[in-house]
Parts: structure tokens; sequence; C-alpha cells
């Protein structure tokens, strides 16, 4: 039975030393760290990335603009995909074997528990691809914004780039050391499409992972040559915070059954992880459910740290 994370972490063989120095140096001061895996070290790590970038293809066809709303089915709207000028799909777990162990890959883990520094679980795995000559996002964060210092970091994507990424194929911009900042980037009068004065943009070949912080200031560029610029972002986040995709409702039971106990602790779907409430999700985006939830969340944080 695996009831931690350390737990989890232990059976997946990922330890201090599966990031480097440098790696654990750059998510703590800059809020990202690149990893330029080769093909080959990602069929050492047990993955087809071929046949990865295949299956998403495949996947794009068959769904088109249906791709990407499961977490938001309730607001689907015919025709149209839920990010204007992107290709998204969702719930990849469940649609190919290909995607299985994505989630496991021992550097995903170790950077993501770097800057969470908590008990945590998958919360998605989700394609986005920006459509030619679209896809600039605002300069935005990807969690609720910290308001004191001693806020925790909750939230960490790792993008696996299934194409080489330049500036003119739509590489994400950065603003390093932008995730130690209170509160996000409108606040600062930086919080639309306009460059930042500090911002960097990361250009890197087919097979990389980029991992950052979710309150790192960034955002999507326009794919200005038309290329394809596929990327699977797999977000980790504090586990007692919401899941964007409810891993209960949304996986199949014969693939949870096939879940070794590591990886059924990660996607909280064990029997004893308390099924998420879909009447708050839905709506965790007003203000008093936010404020009760953060109320919450900050109380059993409190609570850890007093009896750790
Ligand atoms: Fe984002």
């Amino acid at each position: 039975m695996i009831n931690s994370t350390k737990e989890a972490f232990n059976r997946l063989s990922v330890n201090f030393d599966t990031l480097s120095i440098n790696q654990k140096t750059s998510l703590e001061k800059d809020g990202f760290c690149l990893i330029e895996f080769s093909i080959k070290d990602w069929q050492d790590r047990g993955i087809n990335f071929n046949n990865v970038s295949k299956t998403v293809d495949k996947l794009i066809d068959d769904e088109g603009w249906k791709g990407g709303w499961e977490h938001i089915s309730e607001k689907m709207k015919k025709g149209f995909h839920p990010e204007p000028g992107a290709q998204r799909l969702n719930n990849l777990l469940n649609k190919g074997s290909c995607f299985r162990k994505l989630f496991i890959i021992p550097e995903i883990l170790a950077g993501s528990h770097a800057l969470i520094k908590n008990d945590m679980c998958l919360s998605s795995m989700i394609l986005r691809a920006p459509q030619p000559n679209s896809g600039r996002q605002n300069l935005h964060i990807d969690w609720v914004p910290r308001k004191k210092e001693t806020d925790p970091f909750r939230s960490v994507i790792c993008a696996i780039l299934l194409d080489d990424v330049t500036k003119e194929s739509g590489a994400t911009r950065f603003v390093p050391g932008s995730h130690k900042f209170l509160g996000e980037p409108k606040d600062y009068g930086f919080g639309d499409e306009n460059p930042h004065p500090n911002e960097r943009y990361l250009e890197a070949p087919r097979g990389s992972c980029l991992i950052y912080s979710g309150h790192l200031w960034h955002g999507g560029t326009e794919c200005k040559n038309g290329k394809k610029r596929r990327q699977i972002f797999i977000n980790y986040r504090d586990r007692k915070v919401w899941q964007s995709l409810n891993m209960k409702k949304f996986l199949n039971d014969k693939l949870i059954k096939n879940l070794n106990d590591a990886e059924k602790y990660l996607l909280k779907v064990r029997p004893e992880d308390p099924s998420q409430i879909e009447w708050f999700f839905k709506r965790r985006n007003n203000k008093l459910i936010k404020i009760m939830f953060d109320f919450l969340w900050n109380l059993e944080d409190i609570k850890k740290k007093k009896f750790n």
C-alpha cells in the first residue's frame, strides 16, 4: 500500500539524484528547467516517442474541435475549440497505451516535487498545438496568484515537446524568476500579448521536456511558420487541491485495475481517495468558493506542519 508521495517515489525509483544540481537550482531560482531528452532517452524510459506523436495526430484527426473539452464539458460549443487558435486534447491517459508511462517519468516527478514540496497528484495530461498564425496568449500564470511570500507553490507543468520548437513555430515566452512574484502579470500591467522586457523564448529540440512552476509568468506565441508544434502538458498539483480532470471519474475501470499501487496513488484513484465534488469544482472560480477552499487548504498545511 502506498500512502505518501515519498513512498510512491521509492517505488518508482525517484530519488535525490534524479535531477542534477543545475536543474534543481534552475527550478528554484528561475522557476523552470529544460531537460534535453533524446529519443533514445525516452526509449530507455519505456516510451515509444514516434508512437506517441502518431497517436496524437490520429486523435487530432478524430476529435478536431471536440478535443480538450472534457474538464469543461458544460461549456462546449458546437464547432468551437476550447481555446481559439489552438488544437487541444484532454484525458490522454484514457486514449492510448503509449501515454501510459508519461506521467511517471522520474525527472517529471522529481521536478514537480522540487517546487510543490508536498504530497502531490496528477491533475491532467493534455495536448496543445497552436494553429498556423495563431496561438499567442496573454502573459499569465496557471494557478491562483500568491498573496504573500509564505504562500506555497501548488502547481507545476511539464511540457513534452513532440516537435522542434523555435521562435518561428511558436516557442513559449517566459519571464525567468517571476514565479516568486506575488500576484499575477496583470497586477503589474503585463497581462496582455505585448512583450515583457525580461522575457525569454524557449527554443528546444523535439523530445525535450520543460518543467516550470504554475506561477511562472508565461504565454504561448503565434506559430508563424505553420510547422507542427505539438506539446503534451503534464500537470502535477498539491494533492489537496482540485484535479483539473477528475481521474476517478474519467479513467476507465480496466485502466485503473492495471495500475500499480504507486500509479494509483499519483492519479488519486485509490478507493480511499475522496471523490472530487463536481458541484464545487464547476463553481471553483466563484469568489466565495475560492475563499472557502483557499482557507481549507491553508488550514491543512498548517495542521501538517504542526504534526511534522
Ligand atoms: Fe499557461
